[in-house]
C-alpha cells in the first residue's frame, strides 16, 4: 500500500506517468467516469481549505465514487481529544482512501503509519503540499511544454509557504532549473531548504527582495499568499501583508512569455486586473488540480480503467 506524503515519494518516472494519466483524463474524461464506482474517499480536513478539499471530492465524484469526511477540526472527534492515529484506524473501516490536511507538520505521516488505507497529505502546516505540487507540475508542463531548463521566481511567504517547499523539492530533479527567491528578510526560505535541498544538489538560486527587478528573465513567477495563520504576531503580519503586489503596471514590464501562477487563495498579492492577462494561469492551475487528483486516486488505488 502506498501513501503520498511528499512529492519525492514518486520517482521522476512515476511522476511523469501520473502527469501523462492526468492529461489523458483531461482529454478523455468519459473513459474514467466509472473507474471508481463503489469506492469511497474520506477527506479529513483539520484546517480550512476550498480548492484542495473540493477538488479531491470532485475528482472522486467524476470517477463514480463517493466522498465522506469533515472540513474542520471542531466538527470532528478531535475536539473531544481523539488522536490522529485513532481517527485513521476508524476511517480505514469506512473508506478506501483518504486525504488529510492538518496544521501540524507530520500529522499525515502519523496517520499513514496507523492506516489501513492509502493516505494523501493534503497539506501539513508549513511543511509539504504534494498534491498542489503535482498540480503545479501539470500546469508548467502543459503550458510551457517542459519541466526542465526553467527559471522560476518564487515570491511572497517562502518561510511558511508549504506549496513553495514542495515545489522546490520536486523541480530540482529536472535539469537546468534555477530559482529566484523573492521575499522580505523575515519570510525568506528556511535555511534547511537552502542547505539541504538547494546547496546539496548544486541548484543555482539568487535571493532578491525587489519584485520588479527579479521578474526580468523569469519563465514563471509563482506568487504566494502571506500566511497569516502561521504568524505569532498580528503586527508582523500587517507589516508584511502588502509587501508584494503584482498589478497590471508591473505586468507591463514583465517578460512576454512569463507565466504567473498562484496556488490560491489570493489576498492582495495579485490585483484582479491581472486576471485577464493571458500570462495569468492561476485559475487554469486550479482546474488542472482536479485531473491530477483523479490520476493520483487511480494510481494509489491501483485502478486501471478499461
Ligand atoms: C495553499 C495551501 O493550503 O497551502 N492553498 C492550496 O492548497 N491551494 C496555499 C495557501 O493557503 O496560501
Amino acid at each position: 500500500m502506498r501513501h503520498l506524503m511528499s512529492p519525492l515519494d514518486f520517482s521522476v518516472d512515476e511522476t511523469n506517468q501520473l502527469l501523462d494519466l492526468a492529461v489523458d483524463i483531461e482529454h478523455h474524461p468519459e473513459k474514467y467516469a466509472h473507474a471508481c464506482d463503489g469506492k469511497k474517499l474520506a477527506t479529513l480536513f483539520y484546517e480550512p481549505s476550498t480548492r484542495t478539499r473540493l477538488s479531491f471530492e470532485a475528482a472522486m465524484l467524476n470517477m463514480g465514487g463517493s466522498v465522506l469526511g469533515f472540513s474542520s477540526a471542531s466538527s470532528s472527534s478531535v475536539s473531544k481529544g481523539e488522536s490522529v492515529a485513532d481517527t485513521i484506524r476508524v476511517i480505514s473501516c469506512y473508506a478506501d482512501i483518504c486525504a488529510m490536511r492538518h496544521p501540524k507538520e507530520g500529522a499525515p505521516l502519523v496517520a499513514a503509519q496507523h492506516s489501513g488505507i492509502p493516505v494523501i497529505n493534503a497539506g501539513d502546516g508549513g511543511h509539504q503540499h504534494p498534491t498542489q505540487t503535482l498540480t503545479d507540475l501539470m500546469t508548467i508542463r502543459s503550458l510551457k511544454g517542459r519541466l526542465d531548463h526553467l527559471t522560476i521566481g518564487l515570491c511572497g511567504d517562502l518561510k511558511f509557504g508549504r506549496t513553495v517547499h514542495s515545489l522546490i523539492n520536486a523541480l530540482i530533479r529536472y535539469p537546468g532549473i534555477k530559482f529566484v527567491l523573492i521575499s522580505p528578510e523575515e519570510l525568506k526560505l528556511p535555511d534547511y531548504m537552502k542547505q539541504d535541498v538547494l546547496d546539496r544538489n548544486h541548484i543555482p538560486y539568487e535571493e532578491n527582495n525587489n519584485l520588479d527587478a527579479a521578474m526580468q528573465g523569469l519563465d514563471i513567477l509563482y506568487m504566494t499568499r502571506i500566511q497569516r495563520e502561521r504568524f505569532f504576531n498580528e503586527d508582523d503580519y500587517i507589516r508584511m501583508r502588502d509587501i508584494y503586489i503584482l498589478d497590471k503596471e508591473k505586468m507591463s514590464h514583465a517578460p512576454k512569455d512569463m507565466l504567473v501562477m498562484h496556488p490560491l487563495p489570493r489576498v492582495n498579492e495579485i490585483t484582479v486586473d491581472v486576471d485577464d492577462d493571458p500570462r495569468a494561469v492561476y485559475f487554469k492551475q486550479a482546474q488542472y488540480g482536479v485531473y491530477v487528483r483523479m490520476a493520483l486516486i487511480l494510481t494509489l488505488l491501483e485502478v486501471k480503467p478499461c
